[in-house]
């Protein structure tokens, strides 16, 4: 095997490996450079809080966190940037399911920091 071969299938390890990340970690990412509601801080809420958050009356959570102005109010005039940064486990935290990944909790204050960009 030649070495630009080998280069070559270094390339797709390297490629193959980034792959196997979490779905959501990912998304994450994409997120750290934008912090744009539309973008990817939406997607952090449907992933992690609309499944109890929803407007539906069987909803476990007490509001919906539906649109952009929903969420938006949640982090300026509720409780929802003191949630979602509770120590894991501690009563209170949001999701209720554990603590996200410092990624997600960073984009969603990055978010609210750059004057929630919808
Ligand atoms: C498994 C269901 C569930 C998930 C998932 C969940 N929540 Fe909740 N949430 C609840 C319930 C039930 C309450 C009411 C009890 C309480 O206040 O802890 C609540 C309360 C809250 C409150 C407090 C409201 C107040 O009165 O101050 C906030 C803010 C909140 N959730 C935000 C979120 C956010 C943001 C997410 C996602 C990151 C999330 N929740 C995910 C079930 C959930």
């Amino acid at each position: 095997m030649n070495s630009k071969n080998i280069i070559i299938i270094a390339v797709l390890m390297i490629l193959g490996s980034c792959t196997n990340d979490k779905q959501s970690d990912l998304e994450a990412i994409v997120c750290v450079d934008t912090f744009i509601y539309s973008d990817c801080i939406k997607t952090i809420i449907e992933e992690n809080c609309t499944i109890c958050h929803h407007s539906g009356s069987n909803a476990p959570g007490p509001f919906p966190l539906e649109t952009y102005d929903q969420v938006r109010d949640a982090a300026e005039n509720g409780n929802l940037l003191v949630r979602i940064q509770l120590p894991d486990g501690a009563n209170g935290i949001m999701p209720q399911t554990g603590k996200m990944t410092q990624t997600k909790i960073d984009a969603i204050l990055n978010w609210v920091n750059e004057g929630f960009l919808e």
